[in-house]
């Protein structure tokens, strides 16, 4: 509360994606409310970021990396000590259960403290000199410059910290926009960041993507745009800035991940990995499964078995105990899920499970389709949300035709309990996507492990390590011996 007026004059109300009865019926509840940005304050922002990097002469692109770790480290104290009410606005923002908020708040932390260990360790390795044919060199990592953060509202905190950290730790100033879901938030934080950074460091704009973005990118000032979201979105922004070839992008982007599985396949662990990969956070992860090839042969066993675990998951508010499915934040979501459900019954599917696709103002039961085919919207579209498209197939050349003709390159989960078909389809399989599972479900971490994607997934890597190279330059000091 305490709404402060800006110049632009335009507040914001939160809704959180639970709802509440009133007369009208079922209404999300109102949570907050913030001030939104305007250009002129997301500008003032961009100077604030340039004159904190005064072209990497500033205290922060010019302090030593252990003095940058200090401030990180005095932050993540306070963070810490801050952990019950974000993990509450987590939950009251997106609907996350209470158990996953904590999960995504611990795992934030987890990041940043190894995050402080790659980097003594990337520090140790290049503080020493090399001599090569006669030059004496020292090898370094510098920063980039200002760097244009956006995180996704799936994981608020966590994945947008995977890009923030790793840029404000390698000596770059920012300007971070949060997301639209799951900007309140990050108010517990601000305080903190503006008593462990020198001033400018890190500047938290609150506004409207499409009127504070573009002219920040059509400055020209933006060196990095990091984004987590839509590949959309990110070619957008690109192609707004004046000299995109001085531009780095860091990005994670739209993914389709497929499940394949076999005849061969151990189809209670299929199903069970299956269940949590597509429907886990209600399927609004980008590493969810989002459509699922099954061999003929198994086809009626698996879908069996799939309608009935769906059966037994636990649909309720996020506070619940053991809740699985929770309500939406989007509040065009549970619309555009029945439309595909629709389309899909429209070409000839139906939905195997009772009460597949059942929505109200911000909740959707899971739908488990079947049999889709290449005219469907769930085909080939992102649903990032609870409906498992599932198609039959007879050779494996249907699935790799499918992964090779997707604009999508990001996991695979492979499900045989055969080693001689799983030795057949591993290079296949990686040389299409950047991770495959095996019996498992797709998923980002550990943390440690490159997270990435091909064609229109990603752009940069992002593990702990990957993410430190990924937001500097490695440069040399050198002279002749
Ligand atoms: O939304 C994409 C996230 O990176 C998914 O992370 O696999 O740990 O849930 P996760």
């Amino acid at each position: 509360d305490g709404v402060m007026k800006t110049w632009s004059g335009e507040v914001h109300t939160v809704l959180s994606p639970i709802c509440i009865k009133t007369e009208n019926g079922l209404e999300r509840k109102v949570i907050g409310s913030y001030p939104l940005c305007g250009e002129e304050e997301a500008m003032a922002s961009l100077d604030a970021a340039i004159r904190a990097y005064n072209n990497g002469r500033g205290e922060w692109p010019t302090m030593s990396v252990a003095e940058r770790i200090a401030c990180v480290e005095k932050f993540t104290g306070k963070m810490i000590a801050k952990k019950q009410d974000v993990v509450k606005l987590i939950m009251w923002e997106i609907g996350k259960s209470w158990a996953d908020s904590v999960k995504e708040f611990d795992r934030t932390v987890e990041y940043i403290n190894a995050t402080i260990d790659a980097l003594k360790d990337l520090d140790r390795k290049s503080s020493g000199f090399a001599i090569e044919q006669g030059i004496i060199g020292q090898i370094r990592r510098s920063p980039l410059g200002v760097v244009l953060c956006m995180g996704p509202f799936n994981y608020p905190l966590n994945e947008t910290f995977t890009t923030l950290i790793p840029a404000l730790i390698m000596g770059n100033t920012l300007l971070f926009k949060p997301p639209k879901h799951g900007t309140l938030l990050h108010y517990p934080l601000l305080e903190a960041f503006r008593e462990c950074f020198p001033a400018g460091v890190v500047n938290t704009i609150y506004g409207r993507g499409n009127v504070i973005i573009g002219p920040l990118m059509e400055s020209g000032k933006i060196n990095v745009l990091t984004l987590i979201g839509s590949s959309k979105v990110a070619n957008q922004l690109k192609k707004m800035h004046p000299k995109v070839n001085r531009l780095r992008a860091i990005l994670g982007l739209d993914a389709k991940n497929a499940a394949i599985i076999t005849d061969k396949a151990d189809i209670d662990l299929a199903v069970k990995e299956c269940v949590l990969g597509s429907l886990s956070f209600n399927g609004q992860r980008c590493t969810a499964i989002k459509i699922i090839f099954v061999h003929r042969n198994v086809a009626d066993a698996f879908l069996e078995k799939f309608a009935a675990a769906i059966g037994q998951l636990k649909f309720g508010m996020p506070w619940e105990k053991d809740v699985f499915l929770t309500p939406l934040p989007e509040p065009h979501k549970p619309g555009y899920l029945q439309s595909c459900v629709a389309d899909a019954a429209a070409h000839g599917a139906r939905v195997i499970n009772a009460n597949g696709g059942a929505a109200n103002a911000s909740f959707v039961y899971p739908a488990l389709v079947y049999p889709v085919n290449e005219k469907m919207k769930l085909y080939r579209e992102e649903q990032f949300g609870p409906v498992v498209p599932v198609l039959p197939f007879d050779s494996m050349e249907t699935p790799i035709d499918y992964l090779i003709e997707s604009d999508h390159g990001q996991q695979v989960s492979l499900f045989t309990n055969d080693a001689v078909e799983l030795a057949s389809l591993i290079d296949p399989l990686v040389n299409q996507v950047s991770r495959v599972n095996i019996n498992c479900q797709c998923q980002r971490g550990p943390d440690i492990f490159p997270f990435t994607g091909r064609k229109d997934s990603a752009e940069a890597t992002l593990s702990v390590f990957d993410a430190l190279r990924a937001f500097s330059i490695r440069s040399l000091v050198a002279t002749k011996q």
